[in-house]
């Protein structure tokens, strides 16, 4: 039986965000959407979820469970959220309570959605299934990112829908974590549900099989089963993308290490107080890309915020040298909403920027063309561009202020792999042109090997 069948188009006004795309997907099948960034990914989850950003409208029809859904009422829509469709978004923050701990926001769903008596119980059993158990009891703001992006999982399926629509649940999360993300949203299959992925990871598009669309620049340009899109892509752009996973990457060859810009000596970093690692010793030096490891959750934002001189150490001591003002030491967030206010257009954020740091203006666009941003972007508010733009654009941002230091923390995590490429390159070849430190944090291994001289593991 098709649980969920769409057949939509997404429009602004007149022009065409997202082209029509028929989609059915039956109880206990898999369909993911992969593909460029901003080519209509979240746009098309979106539609289904009745959450389309103000100004655009879907077109086509829309049945869930059997039954026809009006696309153009979005309370009809969101009727069926928790008890039909399980929504995971691209950016956890905004499914999670900012005020509620972690066990009660998964709790409160099992409680209200599903009607469970024993939610208590149903959400500490969630957590631990997720490797969560220890931060039962911590608010959202207590977590690492890629914890925060478990806690999203936890909560959307604590609903029980038997409809998941789940976009890009594995960025930022390692491979053990990836693999048990995988694992959970397989069982919603083997459950008789119906799952609808969104994925720049090909690892996990592999792993749960089903159909797979390729998606680029609004448009539909190949569908077929998983192994065959993904072994012998017909479209060479579907090609070319999965060409360019970084397993595929050449290793680049190390720069000449600069004077040192930034050393840390004995450096004990508390959250919470718990103590997340100590006595760091680490010098960091000009035009050198070192990569920072270790699991989700283990302190690598919190070493970056101390290095920054954001949180002071427990113990140690963090230089920061050659007289450098503080503002060229800079890091590229794990979130990208968070670089940006929410409610000023992203020029104006960037312009009032420039003008308080007496930045040339000249020195935006080449930075936006090597980013491969349009200019149009920057008349809209951070959440009225995709994932991976905003990540962009967080980038502009920090080397607009021509940084000696860049913390760059998962930088990538929202970008398809070509896109990924790009930056990466973009960003490592700054690096050597420029003297800029680098310490880069990624959870994929195959991307620390091919560009980094050195590595640190926590
Ligand atoms: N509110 C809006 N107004 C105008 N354009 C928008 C709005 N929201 C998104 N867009 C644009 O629509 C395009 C598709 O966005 P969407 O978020 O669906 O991309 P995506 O495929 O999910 O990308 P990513 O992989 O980066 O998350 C993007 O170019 C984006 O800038
Ligand atoms: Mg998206």
């Amino acid at each position: 039986m098709t649980i969920l069948n769409a057949d939509l188009t997404v429009k602004r006004g007149q022009a065409t965000m997202v082209e029509r795309i028929a989609l059915r997907v039956a109880a206990g099948q898999s369909v993911t959407l992969i593909g460029e960034t901003g080519s209509g990914k979240s746009l098309f989850a979106q539609a289904i979820l009745g959450t389309l950003p103000p100004g655009l409208h879907a077109q086509g029809t829309l049945h869930i469970e059997g039954a026809p859904v009006a696309l153009d009422d979005p309370k009809a829509l969101a009727s069926f959220w928790g008890h039909a469709i399980s929504v995971l978004p691209q950016e956890p923050w905004r499914a999670l309570d900012p005020l509620m701990r972690a066990k009660q926001q998964v709790a409160e769903v099992h409680r209200l959605v599903a009607g469970n008596t024993d939610a208590a119980a149903a959400a500490s059993e969630d957590l631990a299934a997720l490797g969560l158990g220890q931060a039962a009891e911590r608010y959202p703001f207590e977590l690492s990112g890629g914890m925060a992006q478990r806690l999203a999982i936890a909560a959307a399926r604590a609903g029980g829908g038997r409809i998941v629509v789940a976009d890009e649940p594995t960025k930022g999360l390692d491979l053990a974590r990836r693999d048990e993300v995988a694992q959970r949203l397989k069982r919603v299959t083997d459950d008789g549900g119906a799952l609808l992925t969104i994925t720049h990871d090909l690892a996990l598009a592999a792993a749960l099989g089903g159909e797979i669309l390729v998606l680029r620049k609004g448009q539909l340009i190949e569908r077929g089963p998983a192994e065959q899109v993904l072994k012998t892509p017909a479209d060479p752009y579907t090609a070319e993308l999965i060409a360019a996973e970084p397993r595929h990457w050449q290793k680049t060859p190390s720069a000449r290490r600069g004077t040192p810009v930034l050393s840390a000596q004995g450096v004990t970093v508390e959250r919470g107080g718990r103590q997340l690692f100590e006595s760091l010793d680490l010098v960091l030096h000009a035009g050198e890309v070192v990569g920072l490891c270790g699991p989700s959750g283990v302190g690598k934002s919190s070493l970056g915020d101390t290095l920054l001189g954001i949180t002071a150490p427990a113990t140690g001591q963090v230089t920061r040298g050659n007289g450098h003002a503080r503002m060229r030491f800079q890091k590229l967030w794990q979130d990208p909403p968070a670089a940006f206010a929410p409610h000023l257009a992203l020029g104006q954020g960037l312009d009032d920027l420039m003008a308080l740091q007496g930045i040339p203006r000249d020195r935006l666009p080449p930075l936006l063309e090597r980013l491969r941003l349009e200019k149009g972007l920057l008349a809209r508010k951070p959440d009225a561009v995709s994932g991976g733009e905003l990540q962009r654009l967080s980038m502009a941002r920090a080397l607009l202020l021509e940084p000696v230091f860049l913390f760059a923390d998962e930088p990538t995590s929202r970008l398809d792999p070509l896109t990924q490429r790009d930056v990466i390159q973009m960003l490592t070849s700054l690096a050597r042109d420029r003297g800029i430190a680098v310490l880069l944090v990624s959870h994929d291994p195959k991307l620390i090997d091919s560009v980094t001289d050195r590595q640190i593991a926590l």
